[in-house]
């Protein structure tokens, strides 16, 4: 029986393990999960297992936070121990966090095979911590899984190639299953007629990365912009935006904006079906807005999923002053293409694996 280990640790993560969890029982594959303890507030992590019913973690390293080398360090001596001691056929990794960094260094330190699941992505922006991530570990891996064909052409250019396959974005596969059981007949309201077009609706807002929290005027000038906006603005409030905002004096509670909680992942599927929109600088919600069919408009220079941007869906909004016509311009007129497969990519990453 193959045996495969999943690591796992932040919020993203744990929605992508949700649909590869159930595929791999439905395979018969021995599957473990390790949990690095990256994040651990309930509501980061504990409420994914819970909703998205996935198993309880086999091994729970807690690590928790730290700057990138103590985290990353403390992960990597963790799951050493871990990973000799199952000896698993394939150690799958997910995404971009430190957390599969530290895997994927960690299997290939004693010579198991890795598997990275959502290889190839690229922002090309070496600030951003996850850029190193995802890059490292597609050169440390033995077989790249792809979300998408600009992921399989990057792999290429890359020299990977020969160990790329395309198997679609396993996030279609759980966002979908998740709207048609919090909004039946979801499919239906992508567009200005839809719950989303109605004069009441509000936003849905999360800002999280360091770049727009960790300077006190470029955080001002988001709040600023999201707190000027023309209708209400839920914002999902990070601990790091908690933090950041309470050390710099800047006021969650203003003008249009809500602070609220980290939502749970079916409500806030069902926050961005509601919704006259989303801002973000979250990877993950770009994606679920666009998937979801509600615009989107990011708070970053780039994006690496290029393919939300294609027909106006989403936009870049790297400059705050930018912020409001973004958020406000008129639904795209057209309907959107399925550049993230077709919701059964998990199947096909435990079909990867099994003939790996
Ligand atoms: C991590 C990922 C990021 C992903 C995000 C999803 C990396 C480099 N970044 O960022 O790609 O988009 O997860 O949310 O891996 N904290 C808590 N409770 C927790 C966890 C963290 O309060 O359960 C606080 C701590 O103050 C911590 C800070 O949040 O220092 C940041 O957490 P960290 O694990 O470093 O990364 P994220 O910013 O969440």
């Amino acid at each position: 029986m193959t045996k495969v280990v999943s690591v796992v640790g932040a919020r993203p993560q744990f929605v992508k393990l949700a649909p590869v969890a159930e595929a791999m029982t439905a395979a018969g594959v021995d599957h473990r999960i390790v949990h690095s303890g990256q994040h651990y507030d309930q509501a980061l992590s504990q409420s994914f297992f819970a909703d998205l019913a996935i198993p309880a973690p086999d091994v729970n390293l807690g690590v928790g936070s730290g700057s990138h080398g103590r985290q990353t360090g403390a992960m990597l001596a963790a799951l050493e121990d871990v990973l000799a001691a199952e000896r698993p056929d394939w150690t799958l990794v997910y995404g971009d966090t430190n957390t599969t960094l530290a895997a994927a260094l960690a299997a290939v330190k004693i010579h198991l095979p890795v598997a990275h699941l959502e290889a190839g992505l690229r922002s090309f922006n070496r600030r951003m911590p996850e850029e190193h991530n995802r890059v490292l570990t597609d050169h440390a891996a033995d077989l790249l899984l792809a979300p998408t064909e600009v992921a399989m052409a990057h792999l290429a250019r890359e020299g990977l190639g020969p160990v790329s396959r395309l198997v679609g974005d396993v996030m279609t596969d759980v966002a979908h299953r998740v709207a048609d059981a919090v909004r039946p007949g979801w499919r239906e309201t992508a567009g200005p007629g839809g719950r989303g077009g109605r004069a009441s609706a509000g936003f849905v807002a999360t800002i999280h990365r360091p770049d727009n929290t960790d300077r006190p005027e470029r955080l001002a000038a988001i709040l600023e912009a999201l707190a000027g906006l023309p209708r209400p603005v839920s914002l999902a409030v990070h601990p790091r935006l908690a933090a950041r905002a309470a050390e710099f004096g800047l006021p969650l509670e203003r003008g249009s904006l809500r602070p609220i909680p980290p939502l749970a992942y079916p409500e806030m599927v069902a926050a961005i079906l509601d919704a006259a929109g989303v801002v973000t600088d979250s990877g993950g919600l770009q994606k679920e807005a666009y998937l979801l069919g509600r615009p989107c408009t990011t708070v970053r220079p780039e994006t690496e999923w290029v393919e939300t941007l294609a027909d106006g869906w989403n936009q870049l909004a790297a400059d705050p002053a930018a912020i409001a016509a973004a958020a406000t311009r008129p639904w795209p007129p057209g309907p959107r293409s399925q550049p993230y497969g077709d919701g059964h990519a998990a199947a096909k990453v435990v079909a990867a694996l099994l003939d790996g």
